[in-house]
């Protein structure tokens, strides 16, 4: 125990006086420290991190780097807001965010502090550039909460049920699921590409391409379950929006920063995108999001058409700055893509030892492990997921999942070899303990998930 706080009376008061709604619940792990990729809680107990919080721990908790710019910063200058002076900080990131990013051209760049206000920024910069109001977003895609972003969003009614009207003209299209078909063709040979059809379809039917401003597309799906599009899904879509005065915007909030051992997980596909949306990683957990576009599109936008006080702190853009440079230095995008395989082999196996876990996918460091009840039905197994996840935290790994049933392996990209060994030893045997009904039921009154 630490100080006067135990566990459970940090639960008792966090569930007194905390909305609901800014929680998932999964434990009752009070997180103290975090080195790395392993967290510390209330108790001492020590826990390998397979979360990263969501994607954005990538050079894991409190990098030594990160942490030096941080207090350098802190104690030289804690704020300057943008709108009303320069500041070398901001300057410095937006020349790395500029080098970073794919593309080319006059490149420029607009800050925020979370994923969503970014994303409601991509909505507002693509109006006022092309002068159309319509916007395409995907089916069960996850963009953020703020009004402009929950608009996008599609994939949990409790994130839109009861919120009145959200942002008018904006469009949601299936997204190309192979595993799980949304046009029902489950990885057949025979769809001619039915979800890139549907979006055709849209211009027959609801209205015509020179009244659509964008195009808002996660490149990997990230909260859906780790979804992949196939190669010539994007190129399709991609080359529609540049043939018809579409821009093509890239959510990267949770592929960026290196996630899938690209900087952008566009890059994946060798598209260039006319807008790119960072959140999460940016930073390393400090409040930070940007948008990069290509050259003119943000000339369009009027000026302060997109000010927010605390966005481009300069404590934010120090910690940026240090993570770039730790992802250089650390050589990690090389080391997602090699480890990443490694990770998917090793987990694929267990495709063929239970019929429970249907699929593994992903790419780097953003790999899903699909579980049903049974491979005739495909019918998603909730409840063996919650035990899972429960029997990793029991063993000392943090992991939880999404989309149903989907465990979520996302571990920072700085882990190591033995960490990372003993993460998937504990994940393999948790696995077995619950299909084998080795985890209560009891423990689902705490982990519910979404
Ligand atoms: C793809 C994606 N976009 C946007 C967001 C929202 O980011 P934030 O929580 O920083 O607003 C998230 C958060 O999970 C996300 O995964």
């Amino acid at each position: 125990m630490n100080g006067r706080n135990s566990t459970e009376s940090i639960m008792e008061k966090d569930s007194r006086l905390l909305s609901r709604s800014v929680r998932i619940p999964f434990f009752p792990l009070v997180a103290r420290t975090g080195q790395g990729a392993i967290l510390e809680d209330l108790e001492g107990e020590k826990y390998i991190d397979f979360l990263s919080f969501g994607a954005i721990s990538n050079v894991g908790h409190n990098h030594p780097a990160v942490v030096e710019a941080i207090k350098a910063q802190a104690e030289t200058l804690i704020h300057c807001n943008p709108a009303y002076a320069f500041n070398e900080r901001l300057t410095e990131l937006t020349e790395e965010l500029v080098a970073i990013t794919p593309g080319t051209g006059n490149k420029k760049v607009a800050y925020g502090l979370s994923g969503a206000d970014a994303n409601d920024g991509a909505i507002k910069a693509a109006r006022a550039y092309t002068g159309r109001q319509k916007i395409i977003a995907f089916l069960r895609s996850y963009h953020g909460n703020t009004y402009g972003a929950m608009s996008l969003s599609a994939v949990s009614l409790p994130m839109r049920y009861n919120f009145g009207p959200g942002v008018p003209e904006i469009y949601h299209i299936p997204y190309p699921d192979c595993h799980r078909c949304p046009m029902g063709h489950c990885n057949d040979q025979e769809c001619q590409m039915a979800c890139y059809r549907y979006f055709l379809g849209l211009f027959e039917t609801l209205f015509a391409p020179d009244e659509v401003a964008a195009v808002i597309m996660e490149p990997i799906q990230g909260d859906a379950g780790i979804i992949i599009p196939p190669q010539d899904y994007m190129k399709n879509i991609y080359d529609f929006c540049k043939n018809n005065g579409i821009l093509f915007v890239s959510e990267e909030v949770q592929t960026g920063m290196g996630r899938t051992g690209r900087w952008f997980g566009i890059e994946n596909f060798n598209l260039e995108p006319d807008i790119i949306v960072v959140g999460k990683a940016l930073a390393s957990g400090m409040p930070l999001s940007a948008l990069v576009a290509r050259g003119g599109i943000f000339d369009a936008w009027s000026s302060p058409g997109h000010v927010f006080s605390t966005s481009g702190n300069p404590v934010c853009c120090a910690a940026a700055i240090a993570t770039i440079n730790v992802i250089r230095r650390e050589g990690l995008l090389e080391k997602t893509i090699e480890t990443g395989r490694y990770i998917k082999e090793r987990l694929d196996t267990l495709t063929t030892k239970y019929q429970q876990v249907s699929q593994v996918r992903g790419l780097g460091f953003m790999i899903g492990v699909e579980l049903v009840k049974d491979r005739a039905s495909q019918e998603r197994a909730r409840d063996l997921a919650a035990k899972i996840v429960w029997r990793c935290y029991e063993r000392g790994l943090y992991l939880t999942f999404f989309s149903g049933s989907v465990l979520r392996i996302c571990p920072p990209l700085v882990i190591n070899w033995q960490e990372l060994d003993q993460g998937l030893s504990i994940l393999e045997e948790a696995i077995g303990d619950a299909i084998s009904g080795r985890v209560p039921d009891s423990v689902l009154e705490t982990v519910k998930g979404w």
